[in-house]
């Protein structure tokens, strides 16, 4: 049974534009919201924001039957998420997921958390949302190069599991909203399919999900998590990938050009900057990854629909392929 007091957690940017109706709707269903607002941005998923963001639910009188709304991008969800895991031992969750990265990727799979120095999501919890309320109305005040980023991870997803779903992006019109709507729902069934076969990423099914992301961490990192946004990182990190699938798994080159040809058609890049530091990007992945030997466990495809963890790629490999970029 849910209590009566919630909390709803937005940022700075989200707020003014739906808070108040999120707000409204929950008082005409008989609950008594208290809206917290944090400032827009990866810099805002601390672990002192979320102290910041208990201390005012405390102040605000919720129990452990009251529950938290995140209303946002995948910021505000996994900071939301977190504080709802540790709030009281963890009160329910519930997603409003107000970017298309959000809507394919961050609201499905229970991952919560926040930031450390050292790097990213390093501090957090597993903790399954109750409810994801996907609007795709809110996606008409998001930014192009915002929305363009969510089709990275939803390329990603065709990429390792859905030849069908790439089929269907290469002959991607701008998109009308019934279209979208089918889009994301079969996004969300592709990711929870993952998640469901290795909730807790232990047995190295959910690890597929990682496709491009060793690269495009490094890039990201590499670039301060200034320069490019996650999906135009992992959009190039894709690339990297493609080029080891091909050496490592036997990706046909062909499929190779149609995956880069498809992050293209969506405003994605899909080469570096020449003046951007290779080496600061192979120093990072070192940073992230394990090596075995001077090998690492490392997600290829050998066509697109498939993907599997290979164990034959090197060091080497991965830093012939960040030069080629
Ligand atoms: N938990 C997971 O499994 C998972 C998966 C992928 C990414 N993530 C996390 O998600 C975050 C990235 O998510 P994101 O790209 O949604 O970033 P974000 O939440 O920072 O949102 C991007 C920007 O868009 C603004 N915005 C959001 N919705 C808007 C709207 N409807 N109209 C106008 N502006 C809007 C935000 O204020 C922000 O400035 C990262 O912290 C990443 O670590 C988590
Ligand atoms: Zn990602």
């Amino acid at each position: 049974m849910l209590g009566q007091r919630c909390a709803v957690i937005s940022d700075h940017n989200v707020a003014p534009l739906f808070a108040e109706r999120v707000k409204q709707n929950l008082v005409s269903a008989g609950f008594r919201p208290v809206l917290i607002i944090i400032p827009e941005g990866e810099k805002s998923k601390t672990l002192k924001q979320a102290g910041a963001i208990c201390d005012r639910m405390i102040a605000a009188g919720l129990d452990r039957k009251s529950f938290i709304v995140g209303l946002g991008g995948g910021m505000v969800g996994d900071i939301s998420g977190f504080v709802a895991a540790i709030y009281h031992r963890g009160i329910p969750h519930i997603q409003i997921p107000t970017t298309l990265l959000a809507m394919v990727d961050s609201s499905i799979g229970g991952k919560t958390g926040v930031n450390a120095r050292a790097g990213k999501n390093l501090i957090g919890a597993f903790h399954q949302p109750l409810l994801v309320v996907d609007d795709l109305d809110v996606l008409k005040t998001l930014p192009l190069r915002q929305f363009n980023q969510g089709f990275a991870e939803i390329i990603k997803h065709a990429v390792i599991a859905d030849a069908k779903m790439f089929r269907t992006l290469q002959s991607w019109k701008r998109s009308s909203t019934p279209a979208l709507q089918r889009l994301i729902e079969r996004n969300i069934k592709i990711k929870s399919n993952i998640v469901a076969k290795d909730e807790r990423d232990r047995t190295g099914a959910r690890a597929l999900l990682n496709f491009g992301h060793t690269v495009g961490h490094a890039i990201e990192r590499a670039g301060n998590y200034r320069q490019f946004l996650h999906g135009e990182a992992v959009s190039v990190g894709i690339v990297a990938a493609c080029a080891i699938s091909m050496k490592r798994a036997g990706l046909p080159p062909d499929q190779r050009a149609a995956i880069v040809d498809l992050l293209g058609q969506f405003g994605l890049p899909t080469r570096l900057p020449s003046t951007f530091s290779r080496k600061k990007i192979l120093d990072a992945v070192k940073f992230d990854k394990k090596f075995e030997g001077e090998k690492i466990g490392f997600i290829v495809v050998p066509r697109i629909g498939a993907a599997y963890v290979a164990d034959n790629v090197t060091l080497n490999d991965v830093r012939e392929a960040v030069r080629r970029l």
